[in-house]
């Protein structure tokens, strides 16, 4: 066993690896052929299926199941009681339960999910960006973009470390940890 915390409680299969430093606390299950990168903290009643990959450093909230075809880039935070999905038009008597049936969901590094918001599968959440609470994504998300409601959509943007950003023309300055950003006419925004 590698070098992280186990509550007693939780389950770890044969075959998952799971990176130094990380915790993983109550009622948690995690199956062989997952990944989980360093410093990670998966909270209470957390499912890890085979296929997800987890990187550095990210934060899984309570009641929350990674099923195949999630991928988690690095400092990811998933809020309490998120769901993601891996199925588009489920059926209980015609099932897609094989891995080529799953649909992939990206989540890029740095973005946050927030509570009880759902992500439809076969997206991609873009750097840093921020899922209100509650919302639902039926689509991919651009890099530091925030969106909210239901089906969600883009309200504005945030920086790197979380707070709003306010574009002037097409360049914005954050006011916390001044990361100066730029804005093209497709929504694209890059750190400069
Ligand atoms: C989306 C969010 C970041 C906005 O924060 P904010 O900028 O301080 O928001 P404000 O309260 O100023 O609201 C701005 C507008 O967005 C709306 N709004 C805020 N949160 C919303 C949400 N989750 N879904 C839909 N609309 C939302 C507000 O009603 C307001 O609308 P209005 O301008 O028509 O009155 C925040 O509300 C949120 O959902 N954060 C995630 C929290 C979370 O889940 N944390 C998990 C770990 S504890
Ligand atoms: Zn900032």
């Amino acid at each position: 066993m590698g070098n992280y915390f186990l509550h007693s409680s939780s389950y770890v299969d044969e075959g998952a690896i799971i990176g130094d430093n990380t915790k993983i606390w109550h009622f948690s299950h995690i199956m062989g052929g997952a990944v989980i990168g360093e410093r990670c903290n998966l909270g209470q009643n957390v499912f890890v299926a085979s296929g997800v990959k987890v990187g550095t450093n990210c934060k899984i909230q309570n009641n929350v199941s990674l099923y195949d075809g999630v991928i988690l880039e690095d400092n990811v935070f998933c809020g309490p009681s998120m769901v993601f999905t891996n199925v588009k038009t489920p059926r209980s008597a015609f099932p897609r339960n094989t891995s080529s049936d799953y649909l992939p969901t990206v989540i890029k590094s740095g973005a946050s999910i927030g509570a009880n918001a759902t992500i439809v599968c076969g997206g991609t959440i873009g750097r840093a960006a921020l899922v209100a609470a509650g919302a639902v994504v039926t689509k991919d998300v651009p890099d530091y973009a925030l969106v909210a409601g239901v089906p969600a959509r883009i309200i504005g943007w945030v920086c790197e470390c979380g707070e709003k950003l306010e574009f002037e023309k097409n360049l914005a300055k954050c006011f916390h940890c001044d990361r100066e950003y730029k804005k093209s006419t497709d929504n694209h925004v890059v750190l400069i």
